[in-house]
Formats: C-alpha cells, structure tokens, sequence
C-alpha cells in the first residue's frame, strides 16, 4: 500500500503525516482550512530542519518525507488510497457525515480508521455501507515521538482489516496494542485514577499539588506528577476526556471529574499553554516547593497505584485488552515505570486489595470498589505473570 490519505491537518493529522510519509508512503493530507494545511506544511519543514541539523536524518530524507506529503482541501484526493485515517474535531456526526463520503471517493479494499479518543467505532461505522473497513486506529501526542498506537476493531470490524492495519502501523516502527471498542480504550480509561486520586487527594487538602508531584515522581518513579502532567496536557483537554469518559460510563463514580479542574478550566487557567494552571509557568514564578515528607509521599503514592492497578486488573477482566497489550500500553503509551499488572503482581494482591478495601470502608464510597478480578486473584492465588508473557486474556482462562 503506497497512498494513504490523512483527514484533519491539525496537531494529530499532521503529526501522523509525518509518520506515514517518514515510512516512503505518499500521503494526502486534507483540511477544510487552508490556514491549517499551511501551519502544517510550515511546521514539517521546520521539523525536518532541526532532525537534519541534529545528524538524525539526512537533507534527502527530510527532503523525500516533505515530498511525499501533498496538501489539499479537496477530500477527493483520497481517490486510489489504501488507509484513510481520520484526524478531524471530535464530534459523531460530523465525522459520520465524513465517512460516508469516504465511500464514495475510494474503493472497497481501502480501510477507513478513526483517530478519535473517546467516540464509539461501532457508531461511527454504522454510517458505511460497507462497515467492515472501518477500524479505531488510536495514536497519541505527538504521534512521531509516542511509540502506542491503540487499534480499536468495531464489532462490525472484519479479521482482514484488523490484521492488515495492525501490519501497516507496525511497519511504521509503532507498537500496536488492541483494545475493545469501549470508551477511553486501554490508556484513557485505565490512567483516569492518575489524574483523578490525586485530584481528590489534594480536595481533600491531604496534600498540596507539589507534594503530591513530587511523592509521584520521586517515590512512585513517574516521569511527571499528576498536576505537571495535566498542566502539560491542558485542564481543559484533560477535564473533557474525564467528563466524557464519566458520561460514558453511565456516571461510574470511579471516573467521576474534580470541580478543582472543572474551576481551573473554566477560569481560563489551562496549564502551559495559558501560561499558568496548577503551577505559574511566566518569568521569575515563585512556584511552592513540596512537603517531602516520605511518610506522607509514600501514603499518596501507595493510594494513586493501586487506584491505577485496580483500573488495569479490571479492564483484564472486562476483556478490554489482553494483559500483555495492558501493561505495554501503559509503558509505552504514558511513559508509566513499569505496567500496572506487573506492578499488582510486586506489590501483592492482598496488598493492593487491602488498600482499596481501607480506602472504601473509610470513604463508604463506590469509588474505591475493587475489581473481581483482584479478589479472584487472591482465592485462587495466581499472579498475572503469566497472563503478561502469554498475552493472555481474561476470557482464555475461563
Ligand atoms: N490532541 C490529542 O492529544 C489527541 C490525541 C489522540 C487522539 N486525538 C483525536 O484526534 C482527532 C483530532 O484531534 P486534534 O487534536 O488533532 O484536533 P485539532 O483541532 O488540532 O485539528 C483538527 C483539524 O480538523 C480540521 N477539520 C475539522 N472538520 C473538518 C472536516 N469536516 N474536514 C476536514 N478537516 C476538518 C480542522 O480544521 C483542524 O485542522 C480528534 O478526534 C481527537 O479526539 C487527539
């Protein structure tokens, strides 16, 4: 496959441009605003510029990668492409208006994948006719540097489209890893407690947004604490993906949003690229320090991870993804020390179901609720070791 055409010149459209046309593809990329195809054309050059600089690449291949990519506003240049990978704002009817002209312009073989972050694949292939090519392909932020990229068969999603867009995004040197059509798929429903513990750690005024930064950075071995982390992302990006998966949820109290970050988002108070947020990002800021209290660090620390493991143990016992495929996407997708299954199986799962039950008998909260699985980890005195080097699923033991 030679052509792929890339809907949504925006930070993921163009990112996955560079990606695709990096791997010798020719690549259309296609926006309804010709601003964007600009900024997009104008911020590859400057990429290429700077990896050849760096001795990373050479002037032929920064060369070939921008020749490979044409820019258009046209949809029908899509004519003759293999994959169509969809990047555009995340609404479901406008995307589902988007994939059925799809149809029209290519031809059967061609695949049709979704790059969005919480919307249903099933419902977004329910506007083909021909529903089977339609696929989730997930990439994260900036898709060139991030190595995951989910792949999200809908139930109308057949074998051969699967395996073939499993073949092509790996062909791009990414790791891919499946996950069931659900919302927030693998990553963005099993970090939830990352953001959201430490949130509510800090409402409850246990620590203050440094602290909790450092116990999880310092202690927990996390490459950037909960509130950096948010202010990087942006609260307002951050808090939708919480209130969206939440909604989807059927208002599950383990997803439940912060009004902290509701009100941070709200006063304009998005993180870096506001210039402050959790943390003042302008000139001469006078940031507070932490509280490095190792009692009090480890006592965040202790309750944000088996949150986050109790998430992992659960998706495993959903079926959303196969244990293998959980631990990767949480190493690979958010950079976590180490996978969360492997992390249940250190600690202990009486350990970790100890936690969470202190935690729910305290709170008398459904929040704190422990997974089956966990419990039947411990009755039948398994690890999850072996469903990690299988790539085992819940489903293939029972
Ligand atoms: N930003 C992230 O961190 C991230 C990560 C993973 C997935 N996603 C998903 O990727 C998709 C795009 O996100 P983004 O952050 O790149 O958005 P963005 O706002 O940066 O870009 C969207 C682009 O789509 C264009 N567009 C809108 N409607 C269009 C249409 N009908 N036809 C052609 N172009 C159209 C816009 O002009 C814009 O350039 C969303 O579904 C989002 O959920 C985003």
């Amino acid at each position: 496959m030679k052509k792929i055409g890339i809907l949504g010149a925006g930070s993921m459209g163009a990112g996955i441009a560079q990606v695709a046309a990096q791997s010798g593809h020719k690549v259309v990329l296609c926006d309804t605003k010709e601003e964007q195809l600009e900024k997009a054309k104008a911020k590859l050059a400057k990429i290429m510029a700077r990896l050849v600089e760096k001795g990373k690449i050479t002037q032929q291949q920064s060369d070939n990668t921008q020749n490979n990519i044409s820019y258009t506003t046209s949809m029908n240049d899509f004519e003759g492409s293999g994959l169509i990978i969809e990047a555009i704002i995340e609404n479901l009817d406008i995307k589902k208006a988007v994939f059925e002209q799809f149809e029209s312009i290519v031809d059967d073989q061609c695949i049709l994948a979704s790059n969005t972050s919480s919307l249903s694949i099933a419902s977004i292939a329910s506007a083909c006719k021909n529903a089977n090519r339609v696929i989730g392909i997930h990439f994260f932020n900036p898709a060139p540097l991030m190595k995951l990229v989910e792949i999200i068969p809908a139930i109308q999603t057949d074998d051969k489209t699967l395996r073939q867009s499993r073949d092509i995004i790996e062909s791009w040197q990414k790791i891919t890893v499946q996950a069931k059509d659900t919302p927030g798929f693998i990553v963005n429903r099993v970090a939830r407690p990352f953001y959201g513990e430490a949130l509510r750690i800090y409402e409850e005024g246990i620590a203050d947004f440094a602290t909790i930064d450092w116990a999880m950075t310092e202690i927990g071995g996390f490459r950037m604490g909960p509130f950096t982390l948010m202010d990087y992302i942006g609260n307002d990006i951050n808090y939708t993906v919480t209130e969206t998966v939440f909604k989807a949820f059927y208002y599950d109290p383990r997803y439940k949003p912060a009004f902290t970050q509701k009100r941070y988002s709200e006063a304009g108070w998005l993180g870096r690229k506001s210039g402050k947020g959790y943390y003042d990002y302008s000139e001469n800021a006078n940031n507070p320090a932490p509280t490095k209290s190792l009692v009090l660090g480890q006592q965040i620390v202790d309750r944000i991870v088996a949150m986050l493991i109790n998430e992992a143990v659960d998706a495993l016992y959903l079926n959303i993804a196969n244990a293998k495929d959980i631990d990767l996407a949480m190493t690979k997708g958010v950079n976590y020390p180490k996978g969360l299954l492997k992390w249940c199986d250190e600690i202990g799962a009486i350990e970790v179901l100890s936690r969470l039950e202190k935690l729910q008998s305290d709170y008398g909260e459904d929040r704190y609720r422990a997974s089956f699985l966990l419990k039947k980890a411990i009755e039948n005195g398994f690890t999850f070791e072996h469903f990690i080097e299988n790539g085992y699923s819940y489903c293939d033991l029972v």
